[in-house]
């Protein structure tokens, strides 16, 4: 039997947008960020406060934070790889801070330009500082069902890594298909292993779509009961320390496919679907999810 009731985290904002060469203004990211919370999200991604210079988009963060309007309940998260990060996050009032690292090696030294257990000894004082300020915390675990740089990556290496951020205390732990290589036997088999180490209710699946595996492998997730997944309005994104890597499962694809199985998410598809059909005029593009597309032309 699948879950009943679905989490959905929306990312867009963050994972969405941080890809996209072309300055965003400030504006477009508050109103989709606007959108998203009235479309009835319970958890939205909507910023990250990493080096302006390893990611230029998101450096628009604190001003994006600080003039949202919130909605009582939801919580809006927000990426801090360091103090730096969370101190910036403490003053933009976020709810929720996550700390992410890597199951492989290679891909931690691109993306964070540490090793995992470097990432872990420097999330200790992010994570005693947001216990101490009461904020959310999750863990983001990249590169769980394979590496653009290292190819396979064991399943022992995420258990690890789960660990690391479990004794951290984190709420909520993502396993992360960064270049969206899982399928879904595999995804299975990743999710029944650290549901061993972390609650199953607090994992998270995020996809990227790079091979088109991604409402499968969600599909997969369900039956082994995870209920938790992340998604991008319009499929946006891309990482920009995954070479080809491609956005997230596009948000109005997830809640078509729940919709039909009848699965609740508190989620407005139509008006996911016109902020899918904003952000992408905005992009001067054609929006990546097809149930979106569909719906818009109706
Ligand atoms: P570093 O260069 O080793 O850090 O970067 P540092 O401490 O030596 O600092 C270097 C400079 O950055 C200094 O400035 C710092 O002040 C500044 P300078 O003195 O040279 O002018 N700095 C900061 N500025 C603003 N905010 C901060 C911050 N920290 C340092 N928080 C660091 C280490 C982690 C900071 C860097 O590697 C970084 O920012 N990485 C972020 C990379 C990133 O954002 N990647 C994308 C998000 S992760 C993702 O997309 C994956 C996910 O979706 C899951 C999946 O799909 O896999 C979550
Ligand atoms: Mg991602």
């Amino acid at each position: 039997q699948l879950p009943q009731q679905v989490k959905i985290v929306e990312v867009g904002p963050r994972d969405g947008l941080q890809n996209e060469k072309e300055s965003i203004p400030a504006e477009v990211k508050i109103e989709l960020v606007n959108r998203l919370t009235t479309a009835g999200f319970a958890n939205i991604e909507a910023a990250s406060f990493v080096s302006p210079k390893w990611v230029p988009q998101m450096a628009t963060s604190t001003e994006v934070m600080a003039a949202i309007t919130r909605k009582p309940g939801v919580i809006y998260s927000v990426l801090t790889p360091n103090m730096k990060g969370f101190e910036a996050a403490l003053a933009a009032g976020a709810d929720e801070v996550v700390i992410f690292s890597s199951a492989s090696e290679a891909f931690a030294q691109k993306n964070i330009n540490c090793s995992i257990a470097e990432s872990i000894e420097r999330f200790r004082e992010v994570a005693a500082a947001a216990k101490q300020h009461q904020i959310r915390l999750r863990g983001s675990i990249s590169c769980s069902f394979g590496c653009p740089y290292q190819g396979e990556v064991p399943v022992s290496s995420v258990a690890d890594v789960v660990r690391g951020l479990r004794d951290l205390g984190c709420d909520e732990i993502d396993i992360a298909d960064t270049i969206g290589v899982g399928t879904a036997r595999q995804v299975q088999h990743v999710m029944q292993s650290v549901a061993q180490e972390f609650p199953l209710a607090g994992l998270s699946g995020h996809f990227h779509d790079t091979y088109g595996q991604a409402l499968a492998n969600i599909y997969a997730s369900l039956e082994v009961g995870v209920s938790i997944f992340h998604s991008s309005v319009a499929g946006l994104g891309g990482c920009p320390y995954a070479k080809g890597a491609t956005g997230n499962v596009a948000t109005e694809d997830v809640l078509f496919m729940l919709q039909g199985l009848g699965i609740h998410t508190g989620i407005d598809l139509d008006a996911v679907v016109d902020a899918g059909q904003f952000i992408s005029a905005h992009l001067g593009r054609k929006a990546v999810s097809r149930a979106g597309n569909a719906l818009a032309a109706k």
